[in-house]
């Protein structure tokens, strides 16, 4: 829960340069693996997979490419600023592609995913001008499932082996399960 304090804050975007890829490193892998959230939890992964979810070559690669954008959520009260999010939007022909979405453990449950994911349809409309969005989740997590559920999204009945490299899934059968939204004006 967010203290007073964070309540009295505002959430501002900006997009990623690279000056920001060891801090949102730092950032993915604790919202990914490492979060304070107990194992199982709905928020985190670290019950389900063991190994990095993004390193820093990575990120300084995608930085370098025009059809792909990291967007940063910043909270902050006008005179100090931190960053407590990121998503990561990729152009893939007629439609766009999520993913990397991570909100710093410590200051979940403000809104800044539902910022995030919003801002991202806004950006894959008007900059990339998608008509869809598409993702994946992980299988084993309802809760998140539920959760892209209620921000508009359906499953497509389609998944995908999960075999990112260097990642060790703790689980059988662990797969994708895939996404989509219509993104309209
Ligand atoms: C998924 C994630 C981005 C959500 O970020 P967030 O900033 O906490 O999200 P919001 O504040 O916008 O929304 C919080 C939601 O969590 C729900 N929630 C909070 N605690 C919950 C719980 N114990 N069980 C289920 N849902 C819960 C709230 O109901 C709320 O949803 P609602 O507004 O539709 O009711 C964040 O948990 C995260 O970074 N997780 C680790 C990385 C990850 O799994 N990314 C997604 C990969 S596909």
């Amino acid at each position: 829960m967010a203290s007073a304090s964070e309540a009295q804050k505002v959430l501002t975007g900006r997009t990623a340069t690279h000056d920001d890829v060891e801090i949102v490193e730092r950032l993915v892998q604790y919202a990914f693996r490492g979060g304070k959230q107990s194992a199982k939890s709905w928020t985190g992964e670290e019950h389900l997979v063991r190994g990095p979810r993004i390193t820093i070559e990575e990120l300084h690669k995608i930085l370098d490419l025009s059809d792909q954008v990291i967007l940063l959520a910043e909270l902050g009260d006008g005179i100090e600023s931190q960053l407590v999010g990121c998503i990561h939007v990729t152009q893939e022909g007629d439609h766009s592609h999520i993913g990397m979405l991570a909100v710093d453990p410590d200051v979940q449950s403000v809104g800044a995913g539902k910022f995030l994911m919003s801002w991202a349809e806004r950006y894959a409309l008007e900059q990339f001008e998608s008509k869809e969005m598409v993702g994946e989740v992980v299988s084993g997590r309802p809760e998140l499932m539920d959760w892209y559920m209620r921000l508009g999204y359906e499953q497509t009945g389609e998944t995908a082996p999960f075999n990112p490299p260097g990642v060790t899934p703790l689980v059988e059968g662990l797969h994708f399960v895939k996404i989509r939204k219509r993104l309209a004006r």
